[in-house]
């Protein structure tokens, strides 16, 4: 039976397969280009990081050289922003990004805001738009689940998204979308302080660790965060997003081996 699938259902579907990084159609013999000059360097991704080491990654909240869209203003409101209270106020004020003007809520956070690990998702599905708040749709439901397999739930986690208003059609941000958003979620991280971050999927992973590679490479390795606002780096562990495992459940296998880690090093760290 044919399928009837749209560019954007077909690029979709290619992701979900972890198909997320571009690759050539037809071979390329490595041999025969190998004395032409290296194309230069990529710019976002540092070097692959030694085996058990975690990778050292430093954020300066700005988002202005990533978006040429606010001028920096996202940066320059949360920036003074002192506490959580301000930044929350702040984020509902702003309206330099079209998305905020179809969503109904600028879903804030949800959890412990003094609890040391911090979960940071892609941005708000539809009942999140509705209630204001975080994973409570049918992912947020496996995020639960998946946060109870490892003796953790809300009152012992913070939960956020990188992005704090609902794309229309819970299309995927675009990289613009999330690059404006990104000084609120860095101020986010920053007035949080948390010991740990664990980031739900690409989106995520790629914006806070600034990294070019895609969930399946980041996923079960251990990074470090940094931030100018921050006394430490924090230890980050990059996983699947729980929305990806409901179209996909074989990847939850991995999921799994991911969040046994973070008990692990909750453990090896209290
Ligand atoms: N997906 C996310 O990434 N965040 C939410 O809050 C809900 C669904």
């Amino acid at each position: 039976m044919p399928l009837d699938l749209s560019p954007h259902d077909l690029l979709r579907w290619y992701l979900d397969a972890g198909v997320d990084e571009a690759i050539g159609e037809v071979p390329v013999d490595r041999f025969a280009v190998s004395t032409k000059p290296a194309p230069p360097p990529r710019p976002v991704a540092a070097a692959a990081p030694p085996p058990a080491q975690p990778v050292r990654l430093s954020h300066d909240g700005g988002a202005a050289a990533r978006s040429p869209h606010d001028g920096g203003t996202a940066a320059h409101v949360a920036g003074q922003c002192r506490d959580l209270a301000q930044l929350r106020q702040a984020m509902e004020a702003f309206d330099a990004l079209p998305l905020k003007r179809t969503a109904m809520s600028t879903v804030f956070a949800d959890g412990n805001a003094d609890a040391d690990i911090m979960c940071i998702g892609e941005a708000p599905g539809q009942e999140e738009d509705r209630q204001g708040l975080p994973f409570i749709g049918k992912s947020g439901k496996l995020l639960d689940r998946m946060l109870a397999s490892i003796g953790l739930d809300r009152t012992s986690v913070y939960i956020s998204n990188v992005v704090p208003w609902r794309p229309v059609d819970n299309r995927k941000p675009t990289a613009d979308e999330v690059a404006v958003c990104l000084p609120f979620i860095t101020r986010h991280i920053e007035l949080v302080d948390p010991k740990l971050l664990i980031l739900f999927g690409g989106a995520a992973a790629s914006a806070l660790l600034g990294r070019s590679e895609g969930i399946n490479r980041l996923r079960g390795r251990w990074f470090e965060y940094s931030s100018p606002g921050l006394p430490r780096p924090v230890a980050v562990m990059p996983t699947f997003h729980p929305a990806y495992l409901l179209r996909t459940p074989a990847a939850k296998r991995e999921a799994w081996r991911d969040l046994l880690a973070v008990r692990k090093h909750i453990d090896g760290h209290s």
